[in-house]
């Protein structure tokens, strides 16, 4: 019976484990020109992509391939609509696995160099705190190296400790 229970509820825990491991990835649009930063990353289920506008206007549209800006053929497609600076737009991936193409469909913006790829669970999703930006140098990463790899870390440990020790305690 308490072994039961104990089973039951690091299942529980198991299950939140996988809920505080997604992250938000933050992409900065047009911080250094017509591009996105980071351009190409790493994606899992659950994620929350932020694509934060810079300078300028920007769309930010699902494509189906690198080399052409057209709305995708997908079911769910995202398209942000025009943004403006200062503005934000936000995705959640729904995928499993698989590869997001997507570009600025703002003005002739993609064909400047103003697209990228989402890779979806082939590895540890891209940590934007820790200083992937180009220019970890800038204003805009200070402080922010440590802040993204603890969110993570002590979430997750928490619930390991918290599970095991209650493991212990019904067994
Ligand atoms: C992103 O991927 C595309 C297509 O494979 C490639 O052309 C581009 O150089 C990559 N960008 C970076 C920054 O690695
Ligand atoms: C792409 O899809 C969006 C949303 O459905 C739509 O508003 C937009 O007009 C489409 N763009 C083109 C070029 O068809
Ligand atoms: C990085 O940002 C700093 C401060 O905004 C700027 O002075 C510097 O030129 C930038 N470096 C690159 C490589 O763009």
């Amino acid at each position: 019976m308490l072994k039961q229970q104990s089973i039951a509820l690091l299942l529980i825990f198991l299950v939140l484990i996988g809920y505080t491991s997604a992250i938000d990835i933050t992409i900065k649009v047009d911080e250094l020109g017509l591009a996105f930063n980071p351009q190409n990353f790493t994606a899992n289920k659950g994620d929350n992509i932020k694509w934060v506008m810079s300078h300028g206007k920007h769309i930010i549209q699902q494509s189906d391939s690198a080399t052409s800006c057209k709305n995708s053929t997908q079911a769910n497609a995202f398209y942000s609509g025009i943004v403006e600076k200062g503005g934000e737009y936000n995705y959640m991936v729904t995928q499993d696995s698989g590869t997001i193409y997507y570009c600025c469909a703002y003005s002739s913006h993609s064909l400047l160099g103003e697209f990228g790829i989402i890779s979806i669970g082939v590895g540890p999703s891209t940590n934007t705190d820790n200083g992937i930006s180009a220019n970890s140098s800038g204003s805009h990463n200070e402080g922010n190296s440590i802040k993204g790899v603890a969110k993570i870390g002590i979430g997750v440990n928490v619930v390991v400790a918290t599970a095991v020790a209650i493991g212990f305690l019904l067994i």
